[in-house]
Order: C-alpha cells, then sequence, then structure tokens
C-alpha cells in the first residue's frame, strides 16, 4: 500500500453502505426506543445483511437489497428478542435516510472540481440508493449510481466489478474504487481495480486474494492520494 498519488485514475467509483453512508444511523436515531440495544442491533443487522448477500450469491439464489435488508433486520430483531411491527417498519425507513459520513460531500466536490468522474458501485436497489443519496444531500455529484440489480448477484462477484468498467468504459487499473469494506477492496483490487480502503476502525488487513492500493482513514484524504 501506498501514501502517493496514484497515476492514470480516470474515475473514482464508491461503495456506498458503510463507505459513504453510516449504517449504524439507522439504529442511533430509534435510540429513543432501542436504548442500550441499538448499537448491538446495528451490528448485527449489519452482519447478517452481508451474510446473506454473500450466501444467496454463492447459492445463485439473487433477491434484492431492500428484501435482504428486511431479512437481516428480522433476525437480528429476533435474535434480541425485539421483535415488533412498528419498530421494524421505522428502522427499515431510517436506513433509506442515512446519515452520510460528514466528510464524504467535501469529498466528492473536490474531486469533481478536479474533473474527475464519480461513481456509486453498490449492492443496494438504485431505489435506496436514490432515497439516500438525496437525503445525505449529495445529489448531483455523482456521474453514475451503479446497482447491482442489473447483474443479479451481490459483491463480491467479479461481475459487479466489471459492470463498473462497461458503464464507465475504462480499464480496470483507470478505476479508483473506495470501499471501508475491506472484504469488497481486497476483492476489488483482486479483480485489479486500484482499490482504495477506507478503514475507519483500524481494522487488520483482511486475508484474502488482492490488495488495496492504498489505504486511508478518511475519505477527507482520498482527494491528495488521487492528485485532486
Ligand atoms: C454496498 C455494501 C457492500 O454498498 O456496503 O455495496
Amino acid at each position: 500500500m501506498t501514501a502517493h498519488p496514484l497515476v492514470g485514475i480516470r474515475a473514482c467509483v464508491f461503495d456506498a453502505y458503510g463507505t459513504l453512508f453510516d449504517v449504524a444511523s439507522a439504529a442511533r436515531r430509534a435510540a429513543d426506543d432501542l436504548g442500550d440495544a441499538a448499537t448491538a442491533l446495528a451490528a448485527l443487522w449489519r452482519d447478517k445483511q452481508l451474510q446473506y448477500s454473500w450466501l444467496r450469491a454463492v447459492q445463485g439464489r439473487h433477491t434484492d437489497f431492500w428484501q435482504v435488508t428486511g431479512d437481516a433486520l428480522d433476525f437480528a430483531l429476533d435474535a434480541m428478542g425485539l421483535v415488533d411491527h412498528d419498530r421494524r417498519h421505522r428502522l427499515m425507513q431510517l436506513y433509506r435516510e442515512l446519515d452520510a459520513y460528514p466528510e464524504a460531500a467535501g469529498t466528492l466536490q473536490r474531486l469533481r472540481t478536479a474533473g474527475l468522474p464519480t461513481a456509486i458501485l453498490s449492492n443496494g436497489t438504485s431505489d435506496m440508493l436514490a432515497a439516500a443519496v438525496a437525503h445525505a444531500g449529495l445529489g448531483g455529484l455523482f456521474d453514475h449510481v451503479l446497482s447491482v440489480e442489473e447483474v443479479g448477484v451481490y459483491k463480491p462477484h467479479p461481475r459487479v466489478y466489471q459492470f463498473a468498467l462497461d458503464r464507465l468504459r475504462l480499464r480496470a487499473p483507470e478505476i479508483a474504487f473506495v470501499s471501508s469494506n475491506g472484504w469488497d477492496g481486497w476483492a476489488a483490487a483482486a479483480f485489479g481495480l486500484r482499490a482504495i480502503w477506507c478503514n475507519r476502525q483500524g481494522q487488520p488487513h483482511e486475508r484474502l486474494p488482492g490488495a488495496p492500493a492504498a489505504e486511508i482513514r478518511s475519505l477527507a484524504e482520498l482527494p491528495p492520494l488521487l492528485g485532486c
């Protein structure tokens, strides 16, 4: 991994959930109801959501991310003894309105001012992504918002990363792919993208094929890394 500017980058593609949007913010905003359970519920909900996406990809049994997110929430509420219809409804609505990380908008502005095209490549449905982008005030800051729904399988299937190349009409080494999800960054790097791991939590490196080209702790470190 390097701290030097990456050269030859012609677009910057972002993962959405966990990278631009804080997935824990839904449960946090329902803390009036969840109390001390909010943090644990957010973590279990996210873990199950990712597991279900990977398992469905391996099984060849795709269903969209709104369904997977709801299934994961049902599991988490059940596991924690928190099943309640209104609570579920509220948390799912809050998932459409996640907080963006505070540095996201400024970072995107800087990249675009420098003339670098930006995109999202996410497991989320187009509808979920449009809602999150609009709520966070990030509308107009992306050239493309790409959902795996057009591919019919979840990350880290290589077809998802190929979809970004096809849409952006670029070669893999010309794309900087930014993710806070280590497994996503490693898989994108193994595919050939220039992966940048936004390691907000100081997590250890994944033991998986591929290695990100760079590691940052916040999206604010991105513009200089991309020469913007
Ligand atoms: C996404 C998940 C992986 O946005 O966070 O694709």
